[in-house]
């Protein structure tokens, strides 16, 4: 791989380095499980894991100063109740490593406006936005923050959904001309995106992706939420008016979705699951079964670590401890390599 180096182990072991990140803006859901989350829970096994709940990610957007650290907090709780374990991964929260604002700027000098104005999701945002409505100038250079995200840790591997594909492509591009321009700093990251599951559409709206920030609270499936209201909205998801069970995103987004749902869960190829279903209401009482099973597990653990609060916040000390030790020799090498004064 171009401008790639050798990643440092933390734990001394001979793998690629894993980095990813979910920001803490609303409660975790199905597709921030599929697409992301249980991905991480993989791959903490067999690479050099280093994960982030990014905080000041969540900035971009306006958020309730007396909310945002209970929820970063709870995201994290989220993340190990998912199966992440402290022992052979990192789990740390953003701005706890002063180092990712700091590279953030070397990479908003280093992509360009034209870049960054091609970005979907910032497009998509601003162009939600009323009129009149103030539009952070954070979320333009959004994702030069998240190149900085995953450069200081040179992970070669980045699990994300599919709508972070276009931002991964920019890092991927900040990293190349970086080390063109400054002589070989970053290693050069690759999206990792699963094959079943990378795009969770709203139930109610399936034709967009389920969303923690959605108008459609019937659309999303939380990670939390209780077995019978995930039974109920599963079985009220939109179909269309025909009858056959056929996996067609195209032209039938809502029952493909629940193919994609079952699918993800059960650890089958859609396409396939379809030819086993005559009717909508079987494939319904199937997919909302596997998907209250799927996540039974992660809600024990998740009331288990809310009744100890001091352990998650001792969890992600360590984390930030640990994620610095690799942060701070990467940004010291980017700061040289510029032509930054040694501080
Ligand atoms: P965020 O917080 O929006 O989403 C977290 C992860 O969940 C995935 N995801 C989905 N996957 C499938 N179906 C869906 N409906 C769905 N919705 C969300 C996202 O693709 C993501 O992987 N910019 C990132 C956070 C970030 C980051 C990073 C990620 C910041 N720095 C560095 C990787 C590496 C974001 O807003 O994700």
């Amino acid at each position: 791989m171009a401008g790639c180096r050798a990643s440092v182990d933390l734990y001394d072991r001979p793998v690629a380095r894993v980095f990813s990140g979910i920001q803490p803006t609303g409660d975790l859901h199905l597709g921030n499980y599929l697409g992301a989350l249980r991905q991480f829970t993989r791959d903490q096994h067999d690479h050099d894991a280093v994960f982030c709940i990014v905080d000041l990610h969540a900035l971009t957007v306006p958020q309730d100063p007396h909310e945002l650290g209970r929820r970063t907090l709870d995201t994290a709780r989220v993340h190990l109740a998912a199966g992440l374990d402290p022992s052979v991964c990192t789990l740390f929260v953003q701005s706890h490593v002063h180092e990712h604002a700091e590279l953030s700027w070397l990479m908003e000098c280093t992509a360009s406006v034209g870049e960054l104005r091609r970005m979907t999701q910032f497009k998509e945002k601003a162009d939600k936005a009323p009129e009149q409505e103030f539009v952070a100038a954070a979320l333009f250079t959004y994702p030069a923050l998240m190149a900085a995200d995953i450069l200081l840790y040179g992970a070669d591997r980045v699990p994300v959904g599919a709508d972070q594909r276009q931002h991964l492509e920019l890092a991927r591009d900040l990293a190349v001309r970086f080390n063109h321009r400054f002589g070989d700093t970053f290693v050069v990251p690759a999206a990792a995106v699963p094959t079943v599951g990378a795009r969770i559409m709203d139930l109610q709206r399936p034709t967009e992706k389920m969303s923690k920030s959605s108008v459609s609270p019937q659309g999303t499936v939380g990670l939390l939420e209780d077995p019978a209201s995930i039974t109920r909205k599963i079985r009220r998801a939109v179909t269309d008016t025909e009858v056959e069970v056929r996996y067609d995103p195209e032209a039938k987004p809502g029952v493909s979705n629940l193919l994609t749902i079952l699918g993800a869960a059960v650890g089958e190829d859609p396409a396939q699951l379809a030819r086993r279903y005559q009717q909508y209401g079987e494939l319904k009482v199937d997919c909302a079964e596997a998907v209250v099973a799927l996540l039974e597990p992660i809600q024990a653990r998740y009331a288990e670590l809310a009744a100890e609060p001091s352990r998650t916040a001792a969890i992600l000390a360590e984390g930030a401890a640990k994620a610095r030790a690799v942060a701070a020799p990467v940004l010291e090498q980017a700061r040289a390599a510029v032509g930054l004064l040694p501080r």
